[in-house]
């Protein structure tokens, strides 16, 4: 059996190649991708191949349907039962090793030496990455079967679980309830998914930051209260009283920083009251330092700060039932994916990308 991959084979170059889609082990799952969401990190591959990784096949945002199971697998990584047919998510894979692994193996995130699909160094497998007709999951990796959600949302379960860990760690601080004036700091997929994810929990109160007015309606239609476009602003105290009149005139009670620029970093800081919160979500990738002043932003003001890292495994599952939650009160999560592209156009997705053209750009199988 053939299959393609997408291959970057060079900075800001995709070429489709076709490879024989190996014999899977006893411990791996052969999978037939159905599509990928295209994310950040990709781009940033993509654009300048930080990680080093080139040749690689890139896609951890990825599903599709089980083709070939290997025989000592009979259930998911939360016990639920699966076997060929079956529709799965899978992204990462641990080392089962290191100091975190062994101390707090709850909190796999932490693992030093953690795996992602799509960002492993080209091997005889090949399909090591969801842009491509197959992909193998293989053994260590955490993997969910979810068969029950439709195609666009199963695309976004991955960053809908980068935006859930974020929530789970912000509740950490005992000071999110219905009544909690949260502000989000960008509205890409990670802010705009915490912004549904805060109102389908049934905090009224959300307030949006963005400097893309599609992205800012969309943070409306998904539960923000009130949007700001901050390039409206060229005085930053202006937007910050503005942010205060809206919340008792004295700032949000917390703040989820969802970018990934050192300058909003920085800001988000000042949007927060005496004693508030603050989840610092937006840098995946070193963006470089931020600045704060110790005395104004955190003693005086005895803020709490959490930071967020991926995502556990424990976390699909309530990832899985926020998407369903969410679909239920009518929050239209599905507006994310603005663009599909087939495999033999993925050079013009991650343009599109990177452009900001749009919100959430897929990949979709055009030989599911
Ligand atoms: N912590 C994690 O595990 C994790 C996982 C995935 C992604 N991330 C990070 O989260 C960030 C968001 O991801 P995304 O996919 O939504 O990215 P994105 O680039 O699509 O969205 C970022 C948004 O921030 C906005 N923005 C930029 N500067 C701003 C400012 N000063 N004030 C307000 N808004 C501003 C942009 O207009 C954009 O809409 C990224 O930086 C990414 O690295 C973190
Ligand atoms: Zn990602
Ligand atoms: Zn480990």
């Amino acid at each position: 059996m053939q299959g393609r991959v997408a291959m970057l084979t060079k900075v800001g170059n995709f070429e489709v190649q076709n490879y024989k889609v190996p014999t899977i082990k006893d411990d791996e799952i052969l999978i037939k991708v159905e599509g990928s969401g295209v994310c950040g990190t990709d781009a940033h591959e993509f654009k300048s191949d930080p990680f080093g990784m080139i040749p690689v096949v890139l896609g951890h945002e990825g599903t599709g349907e089980i083709v070939k199971i290997g025989k000592n697998i009979k259930v998911d990584s939360v016990g639920k039962k699966i076997s060929t047919g079956d529709k799965v998510i899978t992204s990462t894979l641990v080392c089962g090793e290191c100091h975190y692994c062994r101390n707090t193996p709850a909190k796999s995130n932490m693992c030093e030496n953690v795996g992602v699909y799509g960002l492993i160094l080209d091997d005889e497998k090949k399909f090591n990455g969801y842009f491509g007709d197959y992909m193998i999951i293989r053994k260590n990796s955490t993997f969910y079967n979810v068969s029950d959600l439709d195609l666009d949302l199963r695309l976004l379960v991955e960053p809908s679980a980068v935006a859930i860990h974020a929530i789970e760690r912000a509740k950490t601080t005992g000071l999110l309830n219905f009544d909690t004036s949260v502000l989000v700091q960008g509205c890409g997929p990670i802010g705009l998914l915490v912004i549904a994810a805060l109102k389908t929990m049934g905090i009224k109160n959300i307030i949006a930051v963005d400097g893309n007015n599609n992205r800012l309606k969309l943070a409306e239609e998904l539960g923000a209260r009130k949007t700001f476009n901050f390039t409206e602003y060229t005085d930053f105290e202006i937007l910050r009283n503005q942010v205060e009149t809206e919340t008792d005139g004295i700032g949000a009670e917390f703040g989820f920083q969802c970018t990934g620029s050192p300058k909003a970093a920085s800001n988000i800081w000042k949007f927060v009251r005496r004693t508030g919160g603050i989840c610092e979500v937006g840098f995946f990738v070193d963006n470089g330092e931020s600045s704060i002043n110790p005395h104004h932003d955190i003693c005086n003001k005895e803020i709490t700060l959490v930071g967020s890292w991926v995502y556990t495994p424990q976390e699909y599952p309530i990832t899985l039932s926020f998407l369903e939650t969410a679909k239920e009160i009518g929050l239209p999560i599905n507006k994310l994916i603005t663009h599909r592209y087939p495999l033999s156009k993925m050079n013009e997705a991650l343009e599109t990308n990177i452009r900001m053209d749009g919100i959430k750009v897929v990949y979709i199988n055009e030989e599911f």
